[in-house]
Order: C-alpha cells, then sequence, then structure tokens
C-alpha cells in the first residue's frame, strides 16, 4: 500500500532522548514551595491522619526535617500553626502575640536557614475560636474590621524574618492594606504572594484536620469564591496586582486549572498554583490501596498545573518529588 501520511508526530516521541528534546513544559524543584506545619511541644511528629507522609513538628523536629528539605534542593517552604484550643479567641490574637509558637518558629527558621524563602500564612483561622479566616460578628464576617487584625500579623510576621506573605483569607482590600502597613515599619521588601482566587471547596478539608481549623459555624462561602466562576477571578486578581501583589496565586490547583491558565494570560506576575490537601490525599489514598502508580501520579499532577501556566506549586508532594530527582 502505498499511503504517505508526511506529518507523523508519533516521531516526536520515538525515544526519551527525542522526546525530551520535544518536551513542552517542565518542573524543577525550583518551581516548588513546600507547606508545612508547626505544633507545639518538643520531639513531636506526628502524621496528619488523612495527608500520609506529612507531619505537625515540634520546632526541634522541624529544623531537623529542614535540614533534609533544604538538602534537597527546597528553596521555599511555606509555614502553617496548629494551636490548641485555649490559644484561640474571637480576635486571633495569638497570631500576633510576641513569644508565640508561630513566630518564634519564624526566627528559628530564619536564623538556622537565612538562604531559605520563608512564606506565611496570613488569616485568622489556626488563632479564631470561630474557625473563620475574619473576624465574626452576630455570624458575620466583618471585612474591615478584619483587616486591621490582618495587618499586625502580617507586620508580626514580617518582623520575625518572613520573606512572603500569603494572605489566604479572601477580605476585600486587604493586600493593599498589608502592602502599606508593611511598608510603614520599613518591610518593603517583603513580598505578597496572594491567595487572589481562592474557591469555597471541599478539597480543603484535610488541611483543616491537621490544624483543628475548620469553621465552628457555617461555611466560607461569603468570602471564598463560588467554584462556578471564572470572570471573577479577573476581578479578585486585578484588584491585587493593583494593590501590590508580587505573586498572584489560584486555589485549589486540580479543578481549577481553566483558572490558572485564564490568570497567566491576562497578568505579567508569575502565577501560582496550590495544589490543597484533597488533590494529595486523593492520590495517596488511591496509591496506598494499589490502585494507581503514586509517583507517576504526582509528576502527572506536577507538570499539569505548570502546563495551564502556574509558574509556583504549593504543594505537599515538595520532598517527594525532590527525592525522586535526586
Ligand atoms: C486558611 C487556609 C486554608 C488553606 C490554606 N490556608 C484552608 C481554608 O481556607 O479553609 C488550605 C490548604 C490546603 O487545603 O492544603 N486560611
Amino acid at each position: 500500500m502505498s499511503y504517505s501520511i508526511p506529518r507523523r508526530p508519533r516521531r516526536n516521541r520515538q525515544s526519551a532522548a527525542i522526546r525530551a528534546l520535544a518536551q513542552e513544559t517542565t518542573l524543577s524543584v525550583n518551581d516548588l514551595i513546600y507547606p508545612m506545619f508547626i505544633v507545639e511541644g518538643s520531639g513531636v511528629r506526628s502524621e496528619v491522619k488523612s495527608m500520609p507522609g506529612i507531619y505537625r513538628h515540634s520546632l526541634d523536629t522541624l529544623l531537623e526535617e529542614l535540614k533534609e528539605v533544604t538538602d534537597l534542593g527546597i528553596k521555599c517552604i511555606d509555614l502553617f500553626p496548629n494551636y490548641s484550643e485555649d490559644k484561640k479567641d474571637k480576635y486571633a490574637t495569638e497570631s500576633y502575640r510576641e513569644g508565640t509558637l508561630y513566630l518564634d518558629a519564624l526566627k528559628a527558621i530564619k536564623d538556622k536557614f537565612p538562604e531559605l524563602a520563608l512564606m506565611t500564612d496570613v488569616a485568622m483561622d489556626p488563632y479564631s475560636s470561630d474557625g473563620h479566616d475574619g473576624l465574626v460578628e452576630n455570624g458575620k464576617i466583618l471585612n474591615d474590621e478584619t483587616l486591621d487584625i490582618l495587618a499586625k500579623m502580617a507586620v508580626a510576621q514580617a518582623r520575625a524574618g518572613a520573606d512572603i506573605l500569603g494572605p489566604s483569607d479572601m477580605m476585600d482590600g486587604r493586600v493593599g492594606f498589608i502592602r502599606e502597613a508593611l511598608d510603614a515599619e520599613g518591610f518593603t521588601d517583603v513580598s505578597i504572594m496572594s491567595y487572589s482566587v481562592k474557591y469555597a471547596s471541599a478539597f480543603y478539608g484535610p488541611f483543616r484536620d491537621a490544624l483543628d481549623s475548620a469553621p465552628r459555624f457555617g461555611d466560607k462561602k461569603t468570602y471564598q469564591m463560588n467554584p462556578a466562576n471564572v470572570r471573577e477571578a479577573l476581578i479578585e486578581a486585578e484588584l491585587d496586582y493593583q494593590e501590590g501583589a508580587d505573586f498572584l496565586m489560584v486555589k485549589p490547583a486540580l479543578a481549577y486549572l481553566d483558572v490558572i491558565k485564564t490568570l497567566n494570560q491576562n497578568f505579567d506576575l508569575p502565577i501560582a498554583a496550590y495544589n490543597v490537601s484533597g488533590e494529595y490525599a486523593m492520590i495517596k489514598a488511591a496509591a496506598q490501596n494499589g490502585w494507581l502508580d503514586g509517583d507517576r501520579a504526582m509528576l502527572e499532577t506536577l507538570m499539569s498545573i505548570r502546563r495551564a501556566g502556574a509558574k509556583v506549586i504549593l504543594t505537599y508532594f515538595a520532598k517527594e518529588f525532590a527525592l525522586l530527582q535526586a
């Protein structure tokens, strides 16, 4: 038979070397931020049940773990605190109190690992007796009153040595408000990676287990976005851009690859995506059951987030990925 096929896409797939040449998207440890959890005490290394391989560390074991993590080439971590109930109150005052677990940990980490880019979370939920990201009054989340608390938290974190602040609260106007507070205190070099487009998602479940931070009533739908919307994402991103954000984040990642793409096409800032706890848990659970190849699923997942247009990925897989490359 003399049928001719001049264009044969398979030629570019015929060997590992040629596939590597034709590969459009790359993924390196430089693109990753590793979220980690700190808890009070010493010698603590307690695994989060719904996140196999992820631990709540006390400061001593966290510093040990960081040695390993930085030796693997990971250059940025995002630290989250787990506070016991007795430390929580309506105004999240523990979030900016001198000598508190989280701020002391930031100082100790920065001291021991000065090269590491240290990212923090700016939101009230780990410190709030209401389990919400903002101040609650009569069952309502108050926007402008929350900003003052967020700014205090942000300045305290900057003072403790944070390099990148991650406002994850979704209050209106908070990026500009925090930027102004930081600048007024002389922290003009501290960056803001805004959770610009954060959806009210079921995929945060395991994270809330890790922090014991689930809302005590209601849900987060009056501040986090409706999963049905993408045009609204442009409004949120535009505001954060105008207010001085250095990175724009989309969260979660996998169910929102189109949103990542839209932001990347419309903004020249680096786009970040948060490959959240539930996305991690799904792959881990399936892999533990032998239902899929965990390593391959991880690589495919991370690559797809990069392909969609995220430069930066916050992922609980960061250490595993780095180990796989090592
Ligand atoms: C809270 C916060 C959440 C996450 C990061 N910061 C949870 C929430 O909004 O309820 C989720 C991270 C994850 O699921 O991995 N401000």
